[in-house]
């Protein structure tokens, strides 16, 4: 079967992501292994594989990483937008009884379908992993995923790991003007649940901030925004970048000490290995803000 598009092709610093990702699900799946339902969602699921440009070496991506995880996870629930990549997914992950496969917008197919009777357990010890291409993950869906899990013992919410897109999408859709400008606003207002960002924004153009503090800024405001679904702990990690510049940073959301300490040690080990075949692959620079 070929698209074009699978296994999708990337750089390596997108490797990078990708096991901060692995290094978190393999922690997690062994901190979880004895709650009895233990669920994954991937709501950019693409087709479970990867190429990476420079070498041609392919690589697992976020999927079928998360299917690879000792213990596996009793639910695994993967979105996909495209039917093309949908369908390799399906290839890639064959025949196996814990997956369900969805098609649709992420935002869409959450509200109606994961989160209702059938989908993803409201019991189960769940992570979900958002990694969208730009501002496609509405604020609205976050809360919604905030508000799913139902543990009485233990008051437990859904951990959330999400690419913050900031530098690659944010920031560009916050200097549009002209005839583009109500377009990109109402795309924000998505994407940050409502037009505070833009009072954020006048603020940060008051103070004549630099580039460096207005990134602070923006990452701050997301960050309490999850603490004000009550997340517990929230913790921001980048920006990655590419070769010249920043594009995005990690974000993880838990209430939960032993996700938070795991975490923590995933994203301060420095444990950016070599991309196995990839020359000149480089661990993440942090910036100097
Ligand atoms: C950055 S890639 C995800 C890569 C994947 N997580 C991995 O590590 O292999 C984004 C994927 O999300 C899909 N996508 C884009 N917008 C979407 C949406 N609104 N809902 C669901 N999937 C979407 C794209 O088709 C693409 O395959």
């Amino acid at each position: 079967m070929t698209c074009g598009k699978c296994p999708r092709p990337i750089h390596h610093w997108t490797a990078l992501k990708l096991e901060y990702l692995d290094l978190y699900l393999q922690a997690y799946a062994t901190a979880a292994k004895s709650a009895m339902k233990r669920a994954y969602l991937d709501a950019f699921s693409s087709c479970g594989r990867c190429v990476l440009r420079k070498s041609g070496v392919e690589i697992d991506g976020s999927a079928l990483r998360a299917l690879r995880a000792v213990p596996a996870f009793t639910e695994y629930h993967f979105i996909e937008i495209d039917a093309d990549v949908a369908d390799h997914l399906r290839a890639n992950v064959g025949d196996n009884a814990s997956v369900q496969i969805y098609r649709g917008d992420c935002n869409e197919v959450i509200r109606t379908r994961v989160l209702q009777r059938g989908g993803l357990s409201k019991r189960a010890a769940s992570l979900a992993f958002l990694d969208p291409t730009g501002l496609q993950v509405h604020w609205s869906t976050v809360e919604a995923l905030s508000r799913h899990r139902i543990d009485p013992a233990r008051g437990r919410k859904m951990e959330l790991l999400i690419l913050y897109p900031y530098d690659m999408a944010a920031k560009r859709l916050m200097a549009v003007k002209g005839r583009d400008r109500t377009s990109a606003e109402l795309r924000l207002d998505a994407f940050f649940g409502g037009r505070e960002w833009a009072d954020e924004l006048r603020q940060s153009q008051l103070k004549d901030e630099t580039d460096g503090e207005r990134r602070v800024r923006f990452v701050d405001y997301y960050v309490r925004k999850l603490q004000g679904l009550g997340y517990k702990y929230v913790l921001a990690h980048g920006p990655l970048y590419n070769r010249h510049r920043p594009l995005y940073h990690l974000i993880f959301a838990s209430d939960d000490e032993v996700g938070e300490r795991i975490m923590r040690s995933v994203m301060d080990s420095g444990k950016a290995r070599w991309i196995e075949g990839e020359m000149g692959y480089q661990p993440v620079q942090r910036p100097l803000l």
